[in-house]
């Protein structure tokens, strides 16, 4: 059958970003991590001294952004400019930051129109919170993927590295104060679309995860 688009959509933690990479490899597709434009976009406004809530200087910021994601055999690679800030843009300091920053419309127009671009051949599982509702309103498989906060927690903090660590009671509230700012924004909240199946991965492995929207799939193409 013909290549279509999957959307991965649901909460910080919920287990997006390794589903849809293994749905990605396993159908050969190529896997889009939206969160890390996003956090790529905070990284650099960070460094240019750019306050999250500085619409005006954000604006100005993304009109010449150069964001890249390059596939790769163990995982994706984020280059902003010509730096690999794949590891850069998983810090505390981004994380804390980059909901904020994901809120201003300039910013999502940008990065939006970016993702349209690289999904508009098909064969592409997209992550984030928006692709389903907006992005790709038409991606022929749409989930959204839910699990406990605790749960999310927890497989943040076995993310973490020593230097990292804090309380896993800590991750929960910032995790939870995460889902209430992407859900409460005015553009583009995270939402389950009407047409999304919501999987909520408390209790599922991965494997689970992966093999049952991988059945989906293959009804699709
Ligand atoms: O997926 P990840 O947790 O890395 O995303 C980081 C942040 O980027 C989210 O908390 C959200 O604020 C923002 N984001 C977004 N829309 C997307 C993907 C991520 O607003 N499509």
């Amino acid at each position: 059958g013909g290549r279509i688009n999957v959307a991965i959509d649901g909460p910080a933690g919920a287990g997006k970003s390794t589903v849809a990479r293994r749905v990605a490899e396993q159908l050969g597709y190529i896997y889009i991590d939206t969160g890390a434009m996003y956090r790529a976009v905070a990284l650099a406004a960070n460094r240019a001294g750019i306050s999250p809530g500085d619409a005006d200087r954000l604006a100005e910021l993304v009109k010449t952004i150069d964001i890249a994601l390059e596939p790769g055999a163990d995982g994706q690679t984020v280059w902003l400019g010509g730096e690999n800030v794949t590891a850069a843009i998983r810090t505390r300091e981004v994380t804390l930051k980059v909901s904020e920053i994901a809120s201003h419309e300039a910013v999502r127009m940008r990065l939006v129109e970016m993702q349209r671009k690289l999904a508009a051949s098909k064969g592409v599982v997209m992550d984030g919170r928006d692709i389903g509702t907006h992005v790709l309103p038409d991606a022929e498989v749409k989930v959204f993927l839910v699990a406990s906060v605790k749960v999310r927690a927890l497989r943040r903090y076995q993310e973490l590295s020593e230097s990292e660590l804090v309380p896993i009671e800590q991750l929960e509230q910032e995790i939870a104060e995460r889902d209430r700012s992407d859900e409460s924004r005015d553009i583009s909240p995270l939402i389950r679309a009407k047409d999304a199946e919501v999987l909520d991965s408390t209790d599922l492995t991965i494997d689970q995860v992966v093999e049952h929207i991988l059945d989906v799939c293959r009804t699709k193409t």
